[in-house]
């Protein structure tokens, strides 16, 4: 069974029915998905996008706001999710440290690999905030640098979705849920798991990414100790 895992969350499912902002019930649900990882003696880090609140490609759209400016407020908001995540975790009494890729030392520690992996050693949850720290990289990107840095088993992608479609299942209604596909096939243009960028380094250091739906009560876990989880896998 995978000892250490990095999980991946879109700040959008944070933000529940509303599409905006955080649903304090799925922060709840979230964290009793992670408490049942811990309870397995699982090592678990996190990242979290920021979509909820400011996504830096739409935010710059207008032409007002520059790209990288964009970027760096995005990275903003994964912090502010991080932070809420902390606490819907240690509200149920799960050790969790919140480290950021840029300096904001008033908030949070800052990302010091290292301290990272002894946090982990120590059964603490980590939860890894600000992207890689540069604008024009994705929080998925962010997601399997640190995943590879931190030596994890694979990372899982957390969807509302089940798994990866062979076609738009909203717009396809033959639309086939592949249940494990290759790297390139990742990379092939209508096939969305996360970004080229993210893809290609998960594929340089051969680390498996899973697509689930975390929405369904206990399927992390199952995934993680390779029972019959509703998911798709790159690897
Ligand atoms: P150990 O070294 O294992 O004791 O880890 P620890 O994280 O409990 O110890 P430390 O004294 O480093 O941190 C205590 C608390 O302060 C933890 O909640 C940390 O997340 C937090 N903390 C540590 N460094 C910083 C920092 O630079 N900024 C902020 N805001 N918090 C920090």
């Amino acid at each position: 069974m995978s000892k250490r895992v990095l999980v991946k969350f879109s700040g959008e499912a944070l933000a529940g029915g509303e599409g905006f902002g955080i649903d304090s019930e799925i922060l709840s649900f979230i964290a009793q998905e992670i408490e049942l990882l811990k309870k397995e003696g699982i090592e678990v880090g996190i990242v979290i996008g920021g979509g909820n609140i400011i996504r830096g490609v739409s935010a710059s759209e207008a032409g007002v706001i520059k790209r990288t400016s964009g970027d760096y407020m995005g990275m903003l908001a994964t912090v502010i999710n991080a932070i809420a995540m902390q606490e819907a975790l240690e509200h149920i009494g799960i050790d969790t440290r919140v480290q950021s890729a840029v300096e904001i030392k008033e908030v949070c520690e800052t990302y010091i690999y290292r301290r990272a992996i002894r946090h982990l050693q120590k059964g603490r949850v980590v939860i890894f905030s600000a992207g890689t720290g540069n604008p024009y990289f994705t929080t998925d990107t962010a997601a399997i640098l640190r995943a590879v840095e931190i030596e994890a088993d694979m990372v899982i992608k957390a969807t509302k979705v089940d798994g990866v479609y062979d076609k738009d299942p909203k717009k396809y209604s033959d639309a086939v849920m592949l249940q494990e596909l290759s790297y390139d096939d990742a990379l092939k243009d209508h096939i969305k798991v996360m970004d080229d960028t993210a893809i290609a380094l998960a594929k340089d250091n051969r680390l498996p990414i899973v697509v689930c739906n975390m929405f369904k009560r206990g399927n992390l876990l199952k995934i993680i100790k390779g029972q019959d989880g509703y998911c798709s896998i790159v690897k």
